[in-house]
């Protein structure tokens, strides 16, 4: 295990010296940031009041291209959210996941799928996660988002903004706030985790008063398949805080099959992606002294027990976070501390665990930029622009739908 206080220390040195560094743009394709000012983030959970089921009624929903102005409709004309996880298709969706569980947890070595982080407590702790002093990456996308979100909304011209995985949308807001002037201000924001797409939404509606909002609670594939019309002349797909990179090579590809399904010639796809940099820099963001990242690897085996009724006893197990140098991936494990049957009663599933066996819970994949670009173009996705910081520790990706 690295000693996390030492790389702790030198990831904030790291960071401090991300915040003097200055903008400086290249002709190429590739853009630096030389100039960040370091924005500090708020957790949208912490001063989000949750709504209450009834404040995200949608009845009253009005198609913006109805009236003369968005401004004139009140937050709540201006919102609709939609579960695409309907009563008959909510069981075909337990049946896939409980499949998935199945399969992980008998395979060698055993995983878990990442998306079961994400109750409401593993949403939470996430923000959490994205505010500590190891975790360069929130911090540095944010960055270059806000160092270049205008040039981005230049190339793009009016665009309707669709984001996958879209969390507490804190980033989003930047984009926003470049995109303030159109006409029409539509975003779409998906995401799997229903409490917090829906507190997200509503304070985007409290804090841009033009603002439409049509979020969709629903995994990437079902919500690309049945996105709503576009309001603008062009879409733009955004998968940012690094999401991409948490799967396969080969869900990677199909993933971008499915966003590139769901543009037209002329849209847009912005991702931001994190860079290949030193095993000590990248473990550390991992292994938090504090243990925020613990807590949250843990905590999706408190939520396998309450949806799937299982017994992991959490005192069991223990998070580990290691650099595979090989696959360029953080590896997340959960370890088992005793030999140990854990059972998952609504899913007749039994598993036996040896003492310091493993669950791989996550990989983060790290990239270089020639790969992404090359990644991109195999679907038909031409990267235009990338952007990142002076050490090249992350990057934001736009690509044309060709
Ligand atoms: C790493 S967080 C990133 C949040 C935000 N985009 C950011 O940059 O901070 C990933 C988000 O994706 C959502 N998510 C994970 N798997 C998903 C899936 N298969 N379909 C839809 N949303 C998913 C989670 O609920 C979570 O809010």
């Amino acid at each position: 295990m690295p000693d996390s206080f030492s790389l702790g220390s030198a990831a904030l040195l790291a960071a401090r010296a991300v915040s003097s560094a200055k903008i400086q743009s290249k002709i190429s394709w590739l853009y630096r940031l030389d100039d960040l000012e370091r924005r500090p983030l708020t957790s949208g959970l912490t001063n989000t009041k949750m709504p209450s089921p009834s404040s995200l009624q949608h009845s009253d929903f009005v198609d913006s291209t109805q009236v003369e102005s968005t401004g004139q409709l009140s937050a709540h004309q201006r919102l609709k959210i939609e579960d695409l996880v309907q009563p008959n298709t909510a069981a075909e969706a337990e049946n896939n996941a409980a499949q998935e569980i199945i399969t992980g947890l008998q395979s060698r070595p055993k995983t878990l799928p990442p998306q079961y982080f994400y109750d409401d407590l593993g949403s939470e702790l996430f923000e959490q996660i994205c505010d500590l002093p190891e975790y360069y990456l929130t911090r540095t996308e944010t960055a270059i988002l806000t160092a270049h979100a205008r040039s981005i909304a230049e190339v793009t011209g009016p665009c309707d903004i669709i984001e996958l995985g879209s969390g507490s949308a804190t980033k989003t807001r930047i984009l926003l706030d470049a995109y303030a002037s159109q006409s029409k201000l539509v975003y779409c924001p998906i995401d799997v985790s229903s409490g917090i797409l829906k507190s997200s939404a509503e304070s985007l509606l409290e804090a841009y008063p033009s603002l439409v909002v049509h979020g969709l609670v629903s995994t990437y594939e079902q919500a690309l398949e049945q996105l709503p019309r576009s309001q603008n002349p062009h879409r733009m797909i955004c998968f940012i805080g690094s999401t991409l990179g948490n799967l396969s090579p080969e869900s990677c590809r199909s993933f971008l099959h499915h966003v590139r399904g769901a543009l037209q010639p002329g849209d847009y796809f912005l991702l931001g992606i994190d860079l290949q940099k030193p095993i000590s820099i990248l473990e550390a963001a991992y292994n938090d002294a504090q243990g925020v990242t613990a807590a949250f690897n843990l905590n999706m085996l408190r939520h396998l027990n309450r949806r799937f009724e299982g017994n992991f006893e959490l005192g069991h197990f223990e998070h580990y976070a290691r650099y595979n140098s090989n696959a360029h991936r953080i590896e997340m494990h959960l370890k088992s501390l005793v030999d140990q049957t854990v059972t998952l009663k609504a899913l007749n599933l039994t598993v036996d665990f040896t003492a310091g066996e493993t669950i791989r819970s996550e990989i983060s994949r790290k990239f270089s930029i020639d790969q992404i670009a090359q990644t991109l173009a195999g679907q038909d996705l031409k990267p235009l622009n990338s952007w990142t910081d002076p050490q090249n520790w992350f990057a934001v990706v736009l690509a044309e739908a060709c």
